[in-house]
């Protein structure tokens, strides 16, 4: 049994207007829709835990997509409280080694193969595993004027995207951690560095993008519509 925990309660400012980016639609649906019908439709995923903002009035209100249970709870201020907060939420039959996947609400292109070829790398590492991509533009790093002070080497570099498969406790336990030091982890992989894991990175396809601007938008729409 593996579920799935998709934090989806950002506001979403950096896209600007007022729609919430994860209720912005794709193909009549909203994209927390296709990143619901990509993890449930897999076999190996028996139910998804939604982490929505306390005063979302767009939620749908699904308690069941693909015949498994939506459940939802409320989300955090960060990312990270989100997660943290719908892993506390699953039900008790969810044990401590059961695999989870972490997807943000703001990916809607997420495939079966990357999904087959992530969860058999976090079955086979302790650490768990995400998937990722090599990074392929050449690095600058800027000054405070925005001029190059350096070029940084991008060998062994990686984006990270989701999901991000990990076991329950561990993940709960590392989020935890940063949690009651003040440290705001940007992804799940990042807690779990922070307590000496190691997670394995899966290349995955770069049509998993995270939408965050109207471009991001306008390009998951295309692929979408062309799949
Ligand atoms: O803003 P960003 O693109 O990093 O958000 C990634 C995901 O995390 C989105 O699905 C967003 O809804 C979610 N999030 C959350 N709680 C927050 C901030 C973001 O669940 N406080």
């Amino acid at each position: 049994m593996i579920w799935a925990v998709i934090p989806a309660a950002g506001r979403g400012s950096r896209f600007g207007g007022e729609t919430p980016k994860q209720y912005l639609e794709i193909a009549g649906r909203p994209l927390i829709a296709h990143a619901l019908d990509a993890l449930l439709s897999h076999p190996r995923i028996a139910g998804a835990m939604v982490a929505l903002s306390k005063n979302d009035a767009l939620w749908p209100g699904w308690a069941n997509l693909h015949g498994k249970p939506v459940l939802r709870c409320v989300g955090g201020g960060e990312r990270a409280d989100s997660v943290l907060a719908a892993l506390q939420a699953l039900p008790v039959e969810v044990g401590s080694d059961t695999l989870v996947l972490v997807h943000d609400a703001a990916r809607p292109n997420l495939r079966s193969e990357d999904l087959d070829r992530l969860i058999a790398a976090a079955s086979a590492h302790a650490d768990g595993a995400i998937l990722g991509a090599p990074v392929r533009d050449t690095l600058k790093r800027a000054d405070a004027a925005a001029h190059i002070a350096a070029t940084e080497p991008r060998e062994r570099l990686w984006r990270a995207f989701t999901p991000q498969a990990f076991r329950r406790g561990a993940l709960t336990a590392a989020l935890e951690q940063a949690q009651a030091q003040g440290i705001v982890v940007t992804d799940e992989a990042m807690a779990m560095e922070r307590v000496g894991a190691h997670p394995a990175l899966v290349e995955g396809r770069e049509d998993n993008l995270k939408v965050t601007t109207p471009a991001d938008l306008a390009l998951a729409r295309y692929l979408i519509s062309n799949r």
